[in-house]
């Protein structure tokens, strides 16, 4: 069996809120181009990266490939100028000092994220230091729920993926983890994250010591199977 020495963060949903503001840029966007979306078509674009979440909002129209390169950037520069607003007090509820505890704990940290912008956000937040690796947008080809990102991760932490503990607010993050081997702690609703071994409302809810009693003696496949969505009170 594996002892976890490190954990894999998503960011956007787990360490901070950002999908209002990806609301307000693709919704931006979407009026321009007399499209519908409101914040449940937003809701499905969790942990979708940006090309993918543009063809989504075209609902499946085509466009030559020049339009829709304006169009993401469009949405992106519009992104980029919300963001600007974030601030450390941004940071969720019970993220900083989960993320001291796990450093403190000797363990190591990574960010694992499809965004583009995940440096800039991480120092609009002032945690870019308590990472020891990012792997973001930029750092491999094929996206969640490919588990591409967070194997890049692990192997730049010197870790196997039994080792590490990826942390998701996205259905299609926790496929992503599960399809490499990792252990999952999803952030959020149980319903939309009933694969992950434990599943929290968030980071404020997590004790270090208990998570890491439960993925220290258990293996994934067998709490996968008898257990889908432990919260911490079962643990
Ligand atoms: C994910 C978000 O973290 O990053 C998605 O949940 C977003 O909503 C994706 O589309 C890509 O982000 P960006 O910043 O590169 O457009
Ligand atoms: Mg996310």
């Amino acid at each position: 069996m594996n002892l976890i020495r490190g954990f894999i963060f998503d960011l956007d949903g787990v360490l901070t809120d950002t999908a209002e503001y990806h609301f307000r840029a693709w919704k931006r966007l979407a009026d321009e181009l007399g499209l519908p979306f409101d914040r449940q078509d937003n809701e499905a674009l969790r942990g979708i990266p940006r090309r993918e979440s543009l063809l989504r909002l075209l609902k499946g129209r085509s466009y030559p490939e020049e339009q829709l390169q304006a169009w993401m950037e469009r949405k992106n520069n519009y992104y980029i100028e919300y963001i600007h607003q974030i601030t450390p007090s941004d940071l969720l509820p019970g993220a900083r000092p989960f993320l001291l505890e796990v450093r403190a704990a000797g363990l190591k940290t990574a960010i694992g994220s499809a965004s583009k912008n995940a440096r800039l956000v991480l120092e609009r937040l002032e945690i870019a230091d308590l990472f020891d690796i990012i792997a973001d947008g930029y750092s491999v080809e094929r996206q969640k729920p490919a588990p591409d990102l967070f194997l890049f991760a692990a192997r730049q932490l010197g870790l196997e993926p039994p080792e590490c503990v990826v942390v998701e607010d996205a259905a299609a993050g926790i496929e992503a983890a599960l399809a490499g081997g990792f252990r999952t702690l999803g952030i959020g609703s149980a319903a939309r994250l009933g694969t992950a071994e434990i599943v929290l409302n968030g980071l404020h809810e997590a004790r270090l010591s208990e998570l890491l009693g439960h993925y220290n003696r258990s293996t994934p496949r067998i709490e996968n199977d008898a257990l889908p969505g432990r919260t911490m009170v079962d643990l």
